[in-house]
């Protein structure tokens, strides 16, 4: 079988196929669980400066395609969050800190504080005021955010981009202009549902995030994009659910792909995922670097 294993934002990964931030990511369990069922890495749901509830519920609701959230950030803070990254951790695959913050030093003194194999910055959830893509809309502060972090961290420093813009490659460019070592796209799309009996939106918050399929081709067109333009490495995520989804994914120029809402189905995904890869590199005679961007180069004969 093909070798899956590669090297991606300053990170070795046994296979490229890694837990998105914000399923299944709130302990050291569950992580453990996830890289145990197959997962090349994991990222931790998101952790602020402070405990935060969260939004009132519902916080989560089906649509056709896909699943709508608006948590709200919910978590311990950072400062009770380290056993469970170092739980994590002792299942031998690098575990990635999502952290998120209102201004650049905010996020700093978090990366500074907080022991991970690498860091996710959330520039990019669509519903929380202050944070996630109210910075992450604005260049200067994706670049000045991220050159926060670096300077303040010795490992590999990941930004997590929002779809919700006119040009996701001008955010794309900060972050590498901020030292970035790869890119993650994309968060989840802005959107909502409403009752139509009662007649108010669902989601306790109103608005919430999109993921599952129905987001997949947004991503698709965010990676090809971003991979064409930059020099780091980009990440892909957005409605990934079978291997076909990821092996789409690498074409557009993802060097790994996470998977989030597919976990829904079960950790088995992992290797449903990882096995169909290496199915596919074996039947076409290619390594996974052959296929990385090949949307982008040749088509396949
Ligand atoms: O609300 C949440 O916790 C979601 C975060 C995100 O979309 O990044």
């Amino acid at each position: 079988m093909p070798s899956l294993s590669i090297y991606a934002g300053g990170l070795q990964l046994n296979n490229p196929i890694l837990l998105a931030a914000g399923i299944l990511g709130t302990t050291g369990a569950s992580l453990c669980r996830a890289a145990r069922s197959g997962a090349g890495g994991v990222v931790t749901k998101s952790v602020g400066s402070l405990p935060r509830e969260g939004h009132p519920g519902p916080t989560i609701v089906h649509v056709e395609g896909g699943l709508l959230n608006a948590m709200g950030l919910p978590n311990p803070s950072y400062k009770d969050f380290q056993d469970e990254i170092d739980a994590a951790r002792a299942s031998g695959v690098p575990v990635i800190a999502s952290i998120f913050g209102s201004f650049a030093a905010e996020f700093a003194q978090i990366a500074r504080s907080l022991k991970a194999d690498a860091f996710e910055l959330n520039l990019s959830c669509p519903h929380a005021e202050k944070y996630g893509s109210e910075l992450g809309r604005y260049p200067d502060l994706v670049e000045s955010v991220t050159g926060a972090v670096k300077a303040a961290s010795n490992v590999p420093v990941w930004v997590k981009l929002t779809p919700n813009t006119a040009d996701i490659v001008e955010l794309g460019l900060a972050a590498q202009r901020g030292g970035a070592d790869a890119i993650v796209a994309i968060n989840t799309l802005k959107a909502m549902a409403i009752d139509i009996e009662t007649g108010y939106p669902i989601l306790g918050n109103r608005f919430g995030g999109l993921s599952g399929p129905a987001i997949k081709p947004v991503a698709v067109r965010c990676v090809y994009e971003l991979a064409g333009r930059l020099e780091i490495p980009v990440i892909g995520v957005g409605g990934v659910s079978t291997w076909e989804d990821a092996v789409e994914m690498i074409m557009a120029g993802a060097s790994a792909v996470q998977v989030g809402t597919a976990l829904l189905r079960g950790y088995g995904v992992f290797e449903e995922i990882t096995t169909g890869l290496s199915r596919y590199l074996e039947r076409k005679s290619m390594t996974l670097e052959e296929l990385c961007g090949l949307a982008g180069k040749e088509k396949l004969q």
